[in-house]
């Protein structure tokens, strides 16, 4: 990957003005791009995580400072267990492999999500990877890993609540300011625009709290064919939006 910061040439795509800060992505399609091509699921997975960080390198392009990504559910664990197994090898592998090439291009990489059915082996590298990149700034790079945001919800609840119980928090004080400090996602801003590929027009538990307010775009490609030229398309697209949070315009 390139480590010299993008945009100076004339010939590097404009940022659009006022486009999204944090894009989340539902990653779907990777089956049906694979079934299309008579190949295995897995396949698509593989095509899929190579799209990956082409959209990760694609981000200063069109200004866009955190990419949350949805790798794998909570109620992906009903798949296969070759697809499961196959899909958790990937990860490894995504990761042993592109820690170096992440880190060169100043991405800060986190995951989100309950790591408790995580094998130690894939719980480790993403630890480490975590930790390669804590001091990165240029792209924070967000992986939803065994996520879901009820699940989250459920877990936020429960720390909550805890510190309720050891007198930490007065219950009277929770508002809405309160819960997501203790979502996985409490550093990130909310996402400004969330996509999902594929042709499927529902958000399937993503980022349930953080999207209230976020604008949608359901798009036809799948996955493993996502360009960054449409990734690009789309953020000037949302540049061009009307975003009132509930409020009237004066
Ligand atoms: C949904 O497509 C995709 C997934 C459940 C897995 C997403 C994983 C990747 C894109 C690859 C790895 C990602 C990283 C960050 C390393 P689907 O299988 O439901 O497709 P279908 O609807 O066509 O069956």
């Amino acid at each position: 990957m390139p480590t010299v910061p993008k945009g100076s040439s004339p010939t590097e795509p404009k940022i659009a003005p006022g486009g999204p800060r944090h894009v989340a992505i539902i990653m779907d399609g990777n089956g049906r791009w694979a079934t299309q091509r008579g190949r295995p699921r897995l396949f698509g997975h593989h095509a899929g995580a190579k799209r990956v960080r082409e959209i990760v390198e694609a981000c200063p392009d069109f200004g866009v400072e955190y990419l949350t990504v949805f790798a794998f559910s909570t109620e992906n664990w009903k798949r296969t267990q070759v697809e499961v197994a196959g899909l958790m090898s990937l990860f490894r592998r995504y990761i042993s492999k592109e820690t170096r090439s992440l880190s060169e291009f100043g991405v800060r990489v986190r995951f989100i999500g309950d790591r408790v059915r995580l094998d130690d082996k894939l719980i480790r590298l993403m630890n480490e990877l975590e930790e390669a990149t804590a001091h990165n700034t240029r792209v924070h790079l967000t992986i939803a890993l065994n996520y879901g945001g009820r699940d989250e919800v459920a877990r936020a609840t429960q720390r909550l609540a805890l510190d309720v119980a050891e007198g930490k928090l007065d219950p009277g004080a929770v508002d809405e300011e309160t819960l997501p400090r203790y979502l996985d996602t409490y550093v990130l801003p909310d996402p400004d625009l969330v996509i999902r590929t594929s042709g499927e027009a529902r958000i399937s538990n993503f980022l349930l709290w953080q999207s209230a307010y976020a604008e949608y775009e359901f798009i036809d490609t799948l996955w493993p064919d996502f360009t960054k030229a449409e990734f690009g398309d789309l953020c000037a697209a949302y540049g061009g939006r009307d975003r009132r949070f509930g409020a009237v315009k004066t």
